[in-house]
């Protein structure tokens, strides 16, 4: 096991009606606050008003950034430095999924960034100087409510680019906010948080029990409860545990003591939603199993995790580790088309065109190579064509 070093600064406010403490947390910051949204879905849900009410009586002045889409874009991330430096905003208050969150952590860094914001969001870096964020979550997923991470798009030049910015101050996590979350959104939200335990768990790295044993709980629990939000959206047990798995997955905490793989499916699904618009966790349903079984065929060495995956994930029995692992792959196959998502890129109306240009931008920096199940570009595009 590695030594790990671990401070994630935000205040987790867990469980329904913990909107009770927005009032008093943002005073505590500031008064002068920029609201983020996206599309929409808080003002048909009845979110806005409730913010509105509590900013209202908390003697706040209030200005409005909304209509941020998913895969957030760079236009969105350079209007609201735009309106944060006009209104000389103190507070960012994100109420949302997860692009209005990592659109707003942008923002947050951005006024302070002297250069042009693309750079900022397309060029490596750690933590950035930043205006304080607030967010409540709507949509579990994605985990940026508990990570410093966001990722912005570029639909000009098809980047979408990852990286660190700012933990927020306070997440205030209801998971009653879910109830309203469609069936597909539910559903790749799920194959999000997964992806996030998949990521580091697939990998070589031994010894790290505490870590897997994590991640197994969590791909278990997702895999449980996400057909049961899908049957009954109003489930508050199957809500809560999508969302407290959804703060903890992203999070580092799976991890501990691992050298980090290289998150390729991650790397490779970011060209999908750049060159596509596609849903991030649709992206990653569709890759998982098929990166799965490439990487068993090119380099045995992970077998032993994929047969573990299978025993204690997927419930696969038997003695042989490779008939374990190829079962376990399917059945993954099989329970993410059971949760609604379209499992092939042709389903997405993507072709093969661009499957070159999307390996060599994944890796970028020789990212692919440097995984821990090293994939050149080459090996990219076969894993893209076996989505097809
Ligand atoms: O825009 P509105 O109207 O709010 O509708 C959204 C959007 O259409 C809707 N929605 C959200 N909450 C809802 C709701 N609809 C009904 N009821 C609610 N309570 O859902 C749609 C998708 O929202 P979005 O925020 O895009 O989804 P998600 O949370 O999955 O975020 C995806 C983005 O996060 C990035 C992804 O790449 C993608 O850009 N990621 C961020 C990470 C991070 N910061 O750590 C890590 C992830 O791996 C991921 O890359
Ligand atoms: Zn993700």
């Amino acid at each position: 096991m590695q030594n790990y070093t671990h401070h994630i600064p935000v205040k987790l406010c867990f469980g329904e009606g913990q909107i009770k403490v927005l009032g008093t947390e943002i005073k505590k910051i500031g008064t002068n606050v920029l609201l983020t949204y996206g599309g929409g879905s808080i003002k048909k849900t009845g979110l806005y008003d409730t913010v509105m009410g509590i900013l209202k009586d908390a003697g706040c002045t209030v200005t409005e950034l909304s209509g941020i889409d998913p895969n957030p874009r760079i236009t969105s991330v350079e209007e609201g430095v735009k309106l944060c430096r006009e209104n000389n905003i103190d507070v960012i208050l994100a109420v949302g999924g997860g692009s209005t969150i990592d659109c707003s952590k942008a923002i947050a860094a951005g006024v302070y960034y002297d250069g042009d914001l693309w750079e900022m969001c397309s060029s490596f870096h750690g933590l950035l100087k930043s205006l304080p964020l607030v967010d409540v979550l709507t949509l579990s997923a994605t985990g940026t409510e508990f990570d410093p991470f966001a990722v912005i798009t570029n639909m000009d030049t098809n980047q979408k680019c990852g990286g660190m910015y700012a933990y927020p101050v306070v997440s205030i996590c209801d998971p009653t906010y879910t109830c309203t979350v469609s069936a597909y959104q539910t559903a790749a939200g799920s194959a999000d948080i997964m992806s996030h335990c998949f990521e580091d768990y697939i990998g070589r790295e031994i010894g790290t029990e505490i870590s897997e044993g994590l991640s197994e709980t969590m791909l278990k629990t997702v895999m449980k409860y996400c057909p049961i939000a899908i049957k009954e959206p109003n489930n508050y047990e199957a809500r809560a545990n999508l969302m407290a798995a959804s703060n903890i997955a992203c999070a580092g905490i799976a991890s501990y003591g691992k050298g980090g793989s290289g998150w390729p499916c991650h790397a490779m699904e970011h060209e999908l939603s750049a060159f596509y618009d596609i849903t991030h966790g649709v992206g990653l349903a569709v890759l998982t199993p098929r990166w799965m079984r490439y990487i068993l065929a090119k380099d045995v060495s992970i077998l032993p995790r994929l047969a573990r995956f299978g025993r204690n994930v997927m419930g696969v029995t038997g003695d042989d580790d490779m008939k374990v692992a190829v079962e376990a792959i399917d059945k993954l196959e099989a329970y993410f088309k059971s949760t609604g998502i379209p499992m092939t890129l042709t389903e997405l109306g993507i072709g093969e065109e661009n499957f070159a240009k999307m390996a060599a931008q994944a890796n970028t920096g020789k990212a692919m190579e440097r995984c821990d199940i090293s994939l050149t570009e080459a090996d990219v595009v076969e894993i893209y064509r076996a989505c097809l």
